[in-house]
């Protein structure tokens, strides 16, 4: 039984909270494969909007097990707001919500390090959401993290306190003003240690495969975007984890030929939060329009998110990168009341038109090629099937099936569960 992939192909915050929860009922495991609480999934259903960082996307409904991988990180203070922040659903938690024994932990000196390390970097500064994710995962690779399985252990806080000496040796080696008060931090970080600690924690890919063998359906819910993906994104403004297909292979340890369907997500536009290239961002009214109508705000930090044309060199390198069989059109909405839309199919690199994604994308070395499509008037938001759709945006439809020679089966018209139409 195959493992489908959920993933985002833009720089994040695609929408894909919104369909996990919309396809969690044709699943029995949810299981985020990466990232942290860098990510926030919003999710609206019945009047409800809710946020959700390092939980999967399925944990409302009934049908569905919810998995935190291996290749997640997991901050056990924001773990624990988002176990409150659960409670009002009164919802099983300790039975529906599984997690891996391998994923690592993020320490406050993971956080604090983030700080220092972008402080450091003045204007290079990544734009990081400063939650400790690299800092975590280049403990992790360096072979000196916490894993969520050490808590299991009656040395633990040794094993912590040595960490933590050391992360706080690094940070005055950055030599940055980083006021905190690390007893405090440890205070609250050890509280919310004891709430995880009542959780279960799996073996989750012995777990992962016995549910396959079982012929149970599993939908592997990704982080961030394709193009913040630490090999293949647009280094070094990413994150500090594969966001491609083969992340949810060594995040959740499962073999490549048992993936099945790999679904990507993208907004009729683009957007991108934090530093780094974006050829096709405005800096006009139509980007500011964006902006205000698709509420472009981040969901983890608030900051607000740059705007700007649909890239399809980009999105068909993300395409390409993850196999994508079927894709989903989010945002749809947003474009309403625009007269003419643009799409860059091309850039222009060091002279020479290009169709594909080179090594680097910063403005001085792309300029997008645009083509011009006429908008639609209509408000999508109340629509509830194809046969509604204006003639402009089936065109829009149809134009970038052709160029990513992949099916759209999914536009969304708004953020409500409901507001999804399949096609
Ligand atoms: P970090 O992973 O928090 O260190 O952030 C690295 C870069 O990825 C920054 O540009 C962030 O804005 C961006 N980023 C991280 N997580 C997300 C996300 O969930 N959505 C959009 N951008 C993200």
């Amino acid at each position: 039984m195959a493992v489908d992939l959920l993933l985002g192909l833009q720089w994040g915050d695609e929408g894909k909270g919104k369909i996990v929860d919309v396809l969690t009922k044709n699943y029995d495991i949810i299981a985020r494969f990466q990232g942290g609480p860098n990510a926030g999934h919003t999710l609206e259903f019945d009047g409800i909007k809710h946020v959700l960082h390092t939980i999967p996307s399925g944990i409302f409904h009934k049908n569905a097990l919810n998995v935190v991988g291996n290749g997640v990180v997991i901050d056990p203070v924001i773990f624990k707001k988002e176990l409150d922040a659960l409670k009002k659903f009164e919802l099983d938690i300790k039975s529906i919500l599984l997690i891996s024994r391998k994923a690592h932990l993020i320490l406050p000196t993971h956080r604090l390090l983030d700080a220092a390390s972008e402080a450091s970097k003045g204007k290079a500064k990544i734009g990081s959401t400063l939650k400790g994710i690299g800092p975590t995962y280049m403990d992790k690779t360096g072979r000196n993290g916490m894993r969520i399985g050490d808590l299991e252990l009656s040395d633990w806080k040794e094993k912590y306190r040595a960490l933590a000496n050391k992360h706080e040796a690094m940070i005055d080696f950055y030599d940055v003003d980083i006021q905190y008060d690390l007893k405090d931090l440890e205070k609250e970080f050890c509280a919310a240690v004891e709430e995880l600690k009542e959780l279960t924690f799996i073996d989750s890919e012995e777990y992962l495969y016995q549910a396959q063998k079982k012929g149970k359906k599993i939908l592997a819910e990704g982080a961030q975007g394709s193009l913040l993906d630490i090999d293949f994104g647009t280094y070094p403004y990413v994150t500090s984890s594969n966001t491609t297909a083969a992340g949810a292979c060594t995040g959740l340890g499962v073999a490549p030929n048992q993936i099945g369907d790999v679904k990507g997500i993208f907004k009729a536009y683009a957007t991108r939060v934090g530093s780094g290239p974006f050829p096709t961002e405005l800096f006009d009214e139509d980007g500011e329009t964006m902006g205000r109508v698709g509420n472009e705000f981040g969901a983890t930090t608030g900051r607000p998110r740059r705007c700007g044309w649909l890239d399809l060199v980009a999105l068909r390198y993300a395409v390409q990168i993850n196999g994508v069989t079927e894709l989903m059109m989010m945002k749809g909405d947003v474009l309403s009341g625009f007269k003419r839309l643009k799409v860059a199919t091309a850039y222009t690199y060091k002279g020479t038109e290009i169709t594909h994604l080179p090594y680097n994308i910063e403005d001085e070395n792309v300029t997008p090629i645009y083509k011009q499509m006429n908008g639609w008037a209509e408000d999508l938001t109340k629509m509830t099937k194809v046969e509604q759709f204006p003639k402009a945006l089936n065109e829009y439809i149809a134009f970038l099936e052709k160029e990513l020679e992949v099916p759209i089966k999914i536009v969304s018209v708004g953020p409500d569960r409901t507001q999804t139409i399949h096609r």
